[in-house]
């Protein structure tokens, strides 16, 4: 991502009417309940905003949350203490306008997703997220997003591994 664009958290100022990523429920879910969730702290919300138009091209949420041990893959499991939860970060939403295609915008978010976990003061051994389709699927699997044992729509990825994949 160029410095066409900067991520910032979401704020009243930014315009979330005529987001269109071409998911109806994510749409949905940004133009009318994401600042519910912020007010709440449900949800952190980022916005990727275009400099120039001051246009809002994507967004992501994250929520604390945890995953059942069980539910990790073994061979990432092994390595993890007996707690019956990991705890880690959900990205619960996310969505790139399609107005703004084939810049590496989805990326740019995946990455700043990652950063600002990382860069958080509560520990999270990891990050996931909840695919919405086949295609979001393979969009996280490109980033080396594992499926999680019998959800095989929620994929999950160590921090530590993100970050390595992020500054090699
Ligand atoms: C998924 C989404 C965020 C991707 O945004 P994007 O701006 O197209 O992503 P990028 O251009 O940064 O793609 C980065 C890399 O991700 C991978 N990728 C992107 N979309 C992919 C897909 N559907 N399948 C497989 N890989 C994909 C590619 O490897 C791509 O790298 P490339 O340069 O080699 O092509 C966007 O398509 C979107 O908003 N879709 C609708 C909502 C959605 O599915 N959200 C996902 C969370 S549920």
């Amino acid at each position: 991502m160029s410095a066409r664009f900067a991520i910032t958290p979401l704020t009243k100022a930014h315009k979330r009417a005529d987001f269109t990523c071409g998911n109806d429920r994510i749409d949905n879910y940004f133009r009318e309940t994401v600042s519910q969730d912020v007010k709440r702290r449900f949800a952190t919300c980022f916005v990727a905003v275009e400099i120039a138009s001051e246009r809002v091209a994507g967004f992501y949420t994250l929520s604390s949350s945890n995953v059942p041990l069980i539910d990790v893959p073994a061979l990432l499991a092994k390595k993890l203490p007996r707690y019956p939860t990991v705890p880690a970060v959900l990205i619960g939403w996310l969505g790139r306008h399609r107005d703004f295609a084939g810049l590496g915008l989805g990326e740019a978010l995946l990455y700043d997703a990652v950063k600002t976990v990382a860069s958080g003061q509560i520990g999270a051994h990891a990050i996931f997220a909840d695919a919405i389709d086949d295609q979001a699927v393979a969009f996280y699997a490109a980033f080396g997003f594992v499926p999680l044992a019998e959800r095989p729509r929620t994929l999950y990825l160590p921090v530590a591994t993100a970050l390595a994949l992020i500054s090699p």
